[in-house]
């Protein structure tokens, strides 16, 4: 959880820290009480109520949801939050012991001293919350929540539901609820004259420009996720399985913190490369072979979405190297045109513009086969708030990875880097990646992990 992530940076995060506790929030409460203040800005004839992550049912680590972690800080099991927009409070709802803090990773602060730790004055025990919820039921006020199911770790809300939709709500032999539709349904169901309203929108308008506090951990998590992507890719060598890549990655990431991936690292070689997020993981890597591996940690919360595309023997044949310029020329010339107040639409034309300055043939089939760039937001989610930019605005992070595959001839390439809106351009965030041919080619002559271990007789 964050604790890993909080040692590890402790002293470059100080400024971050709360108190003198190592095991709080990311965030200073000050930056989760101004987000809490958009909020209420938001909802001034309501109330909005935030459902925090249950207990987990198995053995897997405890995720808080991201609107509860981007609101609050507070991994605590089962708690609730209600941002109130008329009286402009937030409180907060949950019972935590000093054995249960113990037995999750949990800082005892948040049972010794909670209103200090979190920056909420008022913080009750979670049995009182249907009687809160009364009192405020009883005022005419509009309950806002989110209808759209929470994330957790590696999800994304959107494709959650529609996940959902099909396999549980819509599916004639299961047909419960998601959480929140039946979150809903309970609350329309006791407090008839309240109007409930969905505020998913609302907060994805906020999580959608990053703060300057998030784009440091962002940065950070940047450079964890390039040093990962250059250790695998300097170590790839034909009569390697993608899983020997695969684990040299997550466990370069959780050497420095990460919590986890951000999403189930994706492979693709061979005749897996029409299948954009292939995830088995099961190829043995053959001399020839062109390998696309897209993936990225989530450090604190925040993850980061690279792809890497090259030769598995450190080698372009002509047509990869074709087809690979393509995609790379696309991408740099996004990168050259990025800024504020950009459209789709514009940022096409300037993209076409560029490459035919270049001298770039764009009828060759790599270009006509192309697709991606100004892709999805990144944040707390792969996959964040819901979609991807039309307009570009300062703060917004967001992929660029055009991709071109030709099912046909066993080759697919995209070159993904997260790119964060500044106020007069875009910044890289995971510059650092070798992504020309004489890089990529140069980097693979180098001994990798692998080689240095095998070399010294150690594995
Ligand atoms: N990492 C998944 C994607 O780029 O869409
Ligand atoms: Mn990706
Ligand atoms: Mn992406």
């Amino acid at each position: 959880m964050i604790k890993r992530f909080l040692i590890l940076s402790g002293i470059a995060f100080g400024i971050l820290l709360v108190g003198s506790s190592l095991f709080a929030s990311i965030f200073t409460p000050q930056e989760y009480a101004a987000r809490r203040a958009r909020m209420m800005k938001k909802i001034p004839d309501g109330v909005a109520i935030f459902l925090g992550a249950k207990s987990r049912v198995d053995y897997n680590e405890y995720y808080q949801n991201n609107d509860f972690m981007y609101f609050t800080g507070v991994e605590v099991p089962d708690a609730i939050l209600i941002i109130d927009g008329i009286h402009e409070e937030s409180i907060l709802f949950y019972t935590l012991s000093e054995r249960g803090a113990r037995n999750h990773g949990i800082s005892l602060d948040y049972v010794q001293k909670p209103s200090e730790v979190t920056g909420i004055d008022k913080i009750y025990p979670k049995d009182n919350f249907s009687g809160y919820l009364e009192g405020l039921a009883e005022g005419s006020c509009v309950f806002y929540t989110s209808f759209n199911p929470e994330e957790l770790m590696r999800e994304c809300t959107r494709e959650k539901l529609r996940t959902l939709q099909r396999n549980m709500v819509n599916d004639e032999w299961d047909g419960r609820p998601t959480r929140e539709q039946q979150f809903v349904k309970l609350v329309q169901d006791r407090f008839s004259q309240v109007e409930v309203r969905d505020c998913s929108q609302m907060i994805w308008d906020l999580r959608i420009i990053k703060s300057p506090a998030e784009i440091e951990v962002l940065r950070k998590a940047a450079k964890i996720a390039v040093k990962a992507h250059n250790a695998v890719i300097k170590t790839t060598r034909p009569g390697m399985y993608e899983y020997e890549l695969a684990a040299l990655y997550e466990y370069m990431v959780k050497k420095e913190g990460a919590q986890d991936l951000a999403y189930y690292m994706i492979i693709c070689s061979g005749e897996n490369h029409p299948y954009l997020h292939y995830y088995e993981h099961d190829r043995l890597l053959a001399d020839g072979d062109f390998l696309v591996i897209d993936v990225g940690p989530d450090l604190g919360y925040y993850d980061i979405d690279i792809t890497v595309s090259y030769p598995v023997n450190g080698k372009f044949s002509p047509r990869q190297k074709e087809v690979y310029e393509a995609c790379n020329a696309v991408h740099e010339a996004c990168m050259q045109v990025y800024r504020p107040g950009l459209t789709r639409e514009q940022c096409r034309l300037e993209v076409q513009e560029i490459l035919e300055k270049q001298g770039h043939d764009l009828s060759k089939d790599s270009f006509q086969r192309m697709r991606g760039s100004f892709g999805h937001y990144v944040g707390m989610a792969v996959h964040d708030v819901g979609g991807g930019p039309s307009e570009l605005k300062p703060g917004m992070v967001f992929a660029n990875e055009p991709l071109c595959v030709f099912p046909d001839e066993n080759l697919g390439v995209r070159v993904e880097d997260t790119i964060l809106i500044t106020e007069d351009g875009c910044e890289n965030l995971t510059a650092g990646i070798p992504r020309t041919v004489k890089e990529i080619e140069a980097h693979m002559k180098k001994r990798g992990i692998v080689q240095i271990l095998k070399r010294a007789k150690i594995y």
